[in-house]
């Protein structure tokens, strides 16, 4: 294939911008490239010569190409193939993500790149159509199983830790926490010992899934309450719970393990009931939900939100193991409601002849009501959370990612 058949020159004088620098390190010597390399010369007055080194990999010996591709520090692609190096990129994940030579950093950010492109695709897919397609989430399935050994090694939470502290966004989140589930999994085999007749890779790759799209429902949510300002109030928040069931709802049709269904609708239930959807207690709640649970907190945790600063781990993590000072409060104050029922509206207004005064009246009596409730959940806000994990899942997962340097969380493990 010759570069005029490919759309590019072999020689530009430009100021840069139509072009893209990459690792010389991630062509793959034995797979075809259909995209040119260039080198760059600086001219006078921020213009630069580009000259074409290689045309594809098919013009020169094998062993002649890998040479050059070691000693080559960086090389440019003109950005009318850039598509074509993404795809390329796409099939040889595997190679870049086991490549020795190749940082930590750049392995991250080539994955987190192609993550989100599939991630992304999963979204406005489903925000168009009434369910995802199965060719979008076939996609995330096969890039999960491509960058598995790498995700789920400790080695990589060096590069995912490079990932925490910023604003939160959902894609990102997403393979935070698929990410970290991949760890988690891989380094607490015991856990899963009775998983019998299941290949223990597969199971893997199914719980990263989960990770990658447990949030997926929240494309029904309306975007002024997902990016909202502030506090949800309790209608939003009703409204906020649903995209647990809206996301298996959405995937209903897409055969995935049963596994990977329960982690993605159970992701918010709460050791001690007081979760959603269901308000399951303890051993009723899945086990990869469990751990799901405490991978998201802490991820939503160490994000930075338009109404708060990202904690650090060590920060994040102390909140999620001590109990809350007011949860005995909430507690008190649920009693007191479900004790009560309707006698504390009807009580009052049932005196009032007319209807509509007294429509208005229980109408306000109510919403002081909801008004108290949001008011207590403000105070649990970001308080001890223990209440809300399983003590040996937060245990675990706090030695899993301490097992890297990059987090500093010795004082937290007794
Ligand atoms: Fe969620």
């Amino acid at each position: 294939m010759d570069a005029v058949k490919k759309g590019v020159e072999t020689e530009y004088f430009n100021d840069g911008s139509a072009f893209r620098a990459i690792d010389p390190l991630s062509i793959n010597p034995d797979y075809l490239t259909d995209f040119s390399l260039f080198e760059r010369y600086p001219m006078k007055k921020k213009q630069y010569r580009f000259r074409c080194l290689l045309v594809d990999s098919t013009s020169i010996p094998k062993e002649r190409l890998i040479e050059l591709l070691k000693a080559w520090k960086v090389v440019y692609i003109h950005k009318e193939q850039e598509q074509n190096y993404t795809a390329y990129i796409k099939e040889n994940l595997e190679f870049i993500l086991r490549h020795e030579d190749i940082d930590i950093k750049q392995k991250t950010n080539t994955l987190t790149e192609l993550s989100t492109e599939v991630i992304q695709d999963v979204f406005e897919t489903s925000f168009n159509k009434r369910l995802t397609s199965t060719k979008v989430v076939e996609n995330v399935q096969k890039l999960v199983s491509k960058a598995i050994d790498f995700i789920s090694s400790i080695d990589s939470l060096n590069g995912l830790a490079n990932l925490i502290g910023y604003d939160y966004d959902t894609h990102t989140h997403s393979i935070k926490v698929g990410w970290l589930l991949a760890t988690f999994i891989n380094a607490n085999k015991d856990l899963f010992s009775y998983l019998k007749n299941i290949d223990f890779s597969d199971f893997i790759v199914a719980a990263t899934v989960a990770g990658f799209l447990h949030d997926i429902g929240k494309v029904k949510i309306p975007q002024h309450i997902l990016n909202k300002n502030g506090k949800l109030d309790n209608k939003e928040y009703i409204l906020m719970q649903s995209h647990t069931a809206y996301s298996v709802s959405m995937l209903f049709e897409n055969n995935l393990p049963r596994s990977t269904m329960q982690a993605i609708l159970y992701h918010h239930e709460n050791e001690d009931g007081s979760g959603y959807p269901c308000g399951l207690i303890d051993n009723d709640i899945p086990l990869l939900a469990k751990i799901c649970h405490v991978i998201d907190v802490f991820d939503a945790l160490t994000s930075r939100r338009p109404y708060k600063e990202p904690k650090t781990p060590f920060d994040a993590l102390k909140i999620m193991t001590e109990s809350n000072p007011h949860l005995d409060a909430l507690q008190k104050f649920e009693n007191e409601v479900a004790q009560n029922v309707k006698t504390p509206v009807t009580a009052i207004v049932r005196n009032e002849p007319d209807p509509l005064l007294r429509r208005l009246r229980e109408k306000d009596i109510l919403e002081q009501e909801a008004k108290k409730r949001v008011k207590v959940r403000v105070k649990l806000r970001d308080q001890g959370m223990a209440h809300c994990f399983n003590a040996d899942i937060l245990k675990r997962f706090i030695v899993t990612i301490n097992k890297s340097d990059s987090f500093q969380l010795s004082g937290l493990i007794l």
